[in-house]
């Protein structure tokens, strides 16, 4: 059993990795033999910390006589955590301050214990000051680094402040039912009578969201395939690229395989889908997924931008391009992105991007689908993207606005309007839309 200090002084040490390591988060937590209420406390106050870390930082900086580059790294990171708890929890103040301070002792931090108390007591006297003032600057009102408020003030010049408000809610709990097994409101029925109260989705026909988060082995079904746990909006993927019956279909980044399952859920009837991965460790989990689906797909691990190493030259009717990204569109799942992600990582990604598009474009039948898809909000690893392979393929045209029809009627009034030079394509949902991750999705049709 861990003290609550000693909760407190593990969840500092994440914040540090994370921050000044560039540790993920996630993988930081993964694997961990706490027990279930310790668990609960080391991840709220560790993702809460890592979500609120920027607007934690500027009232650091005012309570701090001393610039923050200066303190020890451990000390920085447990007087954020202590910050967190006295502004954006409901623990008690004075418990907060204590274990906060005890937790500098449990790390051996003796002579910061003093300096620590001093900044939590004072926040815990000037709180709605110290919030007030720091909140006049956006990027620590909503807690982002400032060249991610800016470059989302660019691209969503009306919808900035919503999207990077939903950014900080708590994600929802968002499940896929197969449709092999049950539509969407037989499986409704069966988890009511399991006591689960549940909503559905306007957007994605399959999706189902939980009023509350419960243990997946829990759900009716889940060890059989039933149901998986997958955000609404990457739910719209399968559909966009409506698979029809004898079609070869290529999944071209697929791992961990929510999106390839979706396919084959939705279309029993397809030759192959052929499921490639760059990784070969991230191929395992599209493995067992499948397996627990009791689904087949031709698995390769192998690159998008390297097909001549892997493709037997056998066109593809349909091709899902799920391109890695700066995953800017579900900060809410994992907020570390905010720390971990920097300006210049977004242009490489967009040249990865382009590059994969580029190459795998060859491998797609004239008349077939290739959907473009991405978890980022911004531009330029979309709508930049897709306009720029536009310009340059003549046999590629953009039929976003009819693959999405079924949606048209809100798609139209998602999309931001378009940026001098730049082509208004594809659908950018923002996050937060109807409970949805922050998506964008291109449909493109090779001319025959
Ligand atoms: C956004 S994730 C895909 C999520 C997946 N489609 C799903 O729904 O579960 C991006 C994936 O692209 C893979 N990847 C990165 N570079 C790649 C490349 N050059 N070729 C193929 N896959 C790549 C990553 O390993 C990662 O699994």
């Amino acid at each position: 059993m861990s003290t609550p200090a000693e909760i407190r002084a593990q969840a500092a040490m994440f914040v540090m990795q994370v921050a000044d390591e560039g540790r993920s988060l996630d993988a930081l937590l993964e694997n961990r033999s706490d027990a279930p209420q310790e668990r609960g406390l080391l991840r709220s106050l560790s993702y809460g910390s890592v979500r609120w870390y920027w607007r934690l930082l500027a009232v650091l900086k005012k309570l701090c006589s001393q610039s923050t580059e200066d303190l020890q790294p451990e000390v920085r990171a447990l007087a954020l955590v202590g910050l967190y708890q006295l502004l954006h929890t409901d623990i008690a103040a004075h418990a907060a301050v204590a274990e906060t301070v005890e937790a500098a002792r449990v790390l051996k931090l003796h002579r910061a214990t003093g300096l620590l108390n001093a900044i939590l007591r004072r926040c815990q006297r000037e709180s709605e000051l110290l919030s007030t003032g720091v909140d006049t600057q956006i990027s620590a009102r909503y807690a982002h680094p400032q060249w991610l408020v800016t470059q989302l003030q660019k691209d969503w010049p009306s919808r900035a402040e919503q999207i990077l408000e939903a950014n900080n809610q708590h994600p929802p709990f968002w499940l896929r039912v197969n449709a092999r097994h049950h539509d969407r409101d037989q499986y409704r029925a069966l988890l009511a009578a399991q006591g689960i109260s549940s909503t559905v989705s306007e957007y994605a026909p399959e999706a189902v969201l939980l009023e509350q988060a419960v243990e997946v082995f829990s759900l009716p079904g889940f060890k059989e395939g039933w149901v998986s746990v997958q955000d609404a909006a990457a739910q719209l993927a399968a559909h966009l690229l409506a698979t029809q019956p004898n079609q070869r279909v290529l999944d071209a980044c697929a791992a961990p395989g929510g999106k390839t399952c979706h396919i084959l859920e939705l279309q029993p009837n397809i030759t192959e889908l052929v499921a490639l991965d760059v990784s070969g460790e991230r191929m395992k989990r599209v493995r067992g997924n499948l397996k627990r689906m009791e689904l087949d797909a031709s698995l390769i691990v192998g690159s998008a931008a390297d097909p001549a190493a892997w493709w037997d030259g056998v066109p593809f009717d349909r091709i899902l391009l799920d391109v890695p990204c700066s995953a800017t569109g579900v900060i809410r799942r994992h907020p570390d992105i905010k720390l971990l992600r920097r300006a210049e990582d977004i242009t490489h990604l967009s040249m990865r991007q382009a590059d994969m598009l580029n190459k795998i474009w060859p491998l797609l039948v004239p008349g077939g689908r290739l959907v473009y898809a991405s978890c980022s909000s911004l531009r330029i690893e979309n709508a930049a993207v897709i306009s720029a392979f536009l310009e340059s393929h003549d046999d590629a045209q953009d039929i976003t606005t009819e693959a999405t029809a079924r949606f048209g009627h809100v798609m139209a009034s998602m999309n931001e309007p378009s940026l001098p030079g730049e082509q208004q394509v594809g659908w950018a949902i923002p996050a937060g839309t109807d409970g949805m991750d922050g998506f964008y999705y291109a449909c493109l049709q090779k001319r025959g």
